[in-house]
């Protein structure tokens, strides 16, 4: 196949933003990660100032990891792949620049209001009304540039990556609206427009698919894309990708209230939700095989490919979580798992080993390329990240599962005349060395993204503008 320079170029300026502070948000959430897991190793470091307690930090932590660091990697992603596999240029470089600035406003905008306590209590959608329109307005924007591009297409079909781009967008858009629905009564506080059970049914009808369409739609996009393109094979399956797709948005939609087992939530509504967990399990794995066996005829690649390896771990990753979730959503075990650190151990093993691990593979392949170099500056340091990487969330995992598991049978032991066997602080005492152990592991996720950033400056820098500009330029081949 021949490469012909194309007379037009990529939009490759907001995907250099957007990349770079993937991994400076990325460094920043995870510190605070780091910070908060200290303070429940030693609480003195809560120094006594509202700001910095601990209930404050959390949600920094988790609106700078999935928004800041995982919005900005899958921002990124989107818009490289969908320029990419449809051969054209973003539809509008001005509205591409307005969601870049409009979605680093709102991520400041998180980090000043939610330590001063502002905050609207739902979790994952604390930011408080002013922020949360601001957000809708950047987030449809982002909708119109992306939907915009596709139907600029100069491919016949649209490749798949794009599908489950496309279904993370629209949704991410319609949870975030309708959840947010309150009034306001002053520029910091706003009420929610629901009440008691429903309410509740809203939030983790939101929360639940920020999981299913913001923490997994978005980043099998980028595993469609970044694997084959990484392994250098065909996706495994276009059949079972289509299969996948369907499936997986069906489903997740109606997991939700496994959130709210034993709740005020009415039964059927739970065993629902119990249900539809347990189902998920088929197309998650579908998506998880389809990625592994992508790498048939290519498994040798993983000897010598960093960036490789942490793809592949992702998807392992992802396969574990993905199992481990339906397990958690059957009530019996529910009743043992909620309220425990097993949930956070759950959540790390998706959000550092699949949706961190996923986007910083996507991140070192897709620098090099914005910068017109052949490779990172230095491959060994990003051997070194992987390491860091997957000891890490092994550590944080397996503290976690043994905390969680500790803490529900030492909550529910009971006497002989029926009183508590043991205390709260008792089985707060217990997890002690757990959270030092967590903390141990984050430090190492969190330092592995330190050679992360230092090997990104290094290509950056040796970068020149004009090779910068040629890798631009839209190479007009059979492939993407
Ligand atoms: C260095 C890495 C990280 C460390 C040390 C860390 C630490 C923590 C700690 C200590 C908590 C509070 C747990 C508790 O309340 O008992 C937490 C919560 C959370 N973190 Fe992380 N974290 C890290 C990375 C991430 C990343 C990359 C993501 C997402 C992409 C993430 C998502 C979350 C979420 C969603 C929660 C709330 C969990 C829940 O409410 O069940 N974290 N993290
Ligand atoms: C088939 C897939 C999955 C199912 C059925 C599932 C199920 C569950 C269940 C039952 C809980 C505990 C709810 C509770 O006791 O309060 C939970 C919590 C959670 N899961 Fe999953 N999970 C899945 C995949 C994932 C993945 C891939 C991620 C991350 C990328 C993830 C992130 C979370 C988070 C953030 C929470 C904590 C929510 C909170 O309480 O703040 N889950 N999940």
């Amino acid at each position: 196949m021949s490469t012909a320079i194309s007379p037009t170029a990529y939009n490759y300026k907001v995907v250099r933003q957007f990349a770079i502070m993937t991994v400076v948000w990325g460094i920043l959430g995870m510190g605070l990660g780091v910070f908060i897991a200290s303070q429940l190793v030693w609480p003195e470091l809560n120094f006594g100032l509202p700001w910095t307690t601990f209930g404050r930090l959390r949600p920094l932590h988790t609106n700078l990891v999935i928004f800041a660091f995982g919005g900005c990697a899958l921002f990124a992603t989107s818009y490289y792949v969908v320029q990419r596999t449809c051969q054209t240029r973003l539809i509008s470089d001005k509205l591409a620049a307005f969601t870049f600035w409009g979605w680093q406003a709102v991520i400041v905008g998180a980090i000043i209001t939610l330590p001063l306590g502002y905050t609207t209590t739902k979790e994952y959608a604390e930011l408080e009304w002013p922020l949360a329109i601001l957000l809708a307005i950047v987030w449809v924007t982002y909708g119109a540039v992306f939907f915009g591009t596709i139907t600029q297409r100069k491919t016949k079909h649209i490749y798949v990556g794009n599908w489950f781009y496309g279904a993370f967008i629209v949704v991410t858009a319609m949870l975030h609206i309708v959840n947010h629905a309150s009034l306001p009564v002053s520029f910091f506080k706003s009420y929610s427009a629901y009440a008691g059970a429903t309410d509740a049914m809203i939030q983790w009808w939101y929360g639940h698919n920020a999981v299913g369409f913001f923490l997994t739609t978005g980043f099998l996009g980028m595993m469609y894309y970044f694997v084959p393109k990484q392994a250098e094979r065909p996706i495994y399956s276009y059949r079972l990708s289509i299969v996948h797709f369907w499936a997986l948005i069906t489903l997740y939609i109606w997991a939700g209230p496994h959130h709210l087992h034993y709740t005020a939530l009415p039964d059927w509504a739970q065993s629902l939700g119990m249900a539809m967990s347990i189902i998920l399990l088929a197309p998650s794995w579908g998506g998880m095989i389809n990625g592994m066996m992508t790498l048939s005829g290519a498994w040798h690649k993983l000897r010598t490919d960093p960036i490789l390896r942490f793809l592949v771990v992702s998807l392992a990753f992802y396969g574990m979580s993905t199992f481990e979730g339906p397990m958690m959503a059957i009530k019996t075990v529910n009743s043992l798992s909620h309220y425990t650190d097993w949930t956070i151990g759950h959540v790390h093993a998706g959000a550092l080993g699949w949706v961190a691990m996923i986007s910083i593979g996507a991140v070192y392949h897709m620098i090099p390329k914005l910068y017109g170099r052949t490779q990172m500056h230095n491959i060994g340091m990003i051997n070194t990240h992987f390491w860091l990487a997957t000891i890490g969330t092994v550590l944080y995992i397996a503290s976690m599962w043994v905390n969680g598991i500790t803490q529900g049978l030492m909550w529910r032991a009971i006497n002989d005349d029926g009183t508590l066997t043991y205390s709260f602080v008792e089985a707060l005492q217990a997890s002690h060395p757990g959270f030092i152990v967590r903390a141990l592991g984050g430090a190492f996720f969190a330092s592995g993204m330190l050679f992360m950033a230092y090997n990104v400056w290094r290509t950056v820098r040796a970068s020149n503008p004009v090779e910068a500009k040629a890798a631009e330029q839209i190479a007009v081949v059979g492939a993407h």
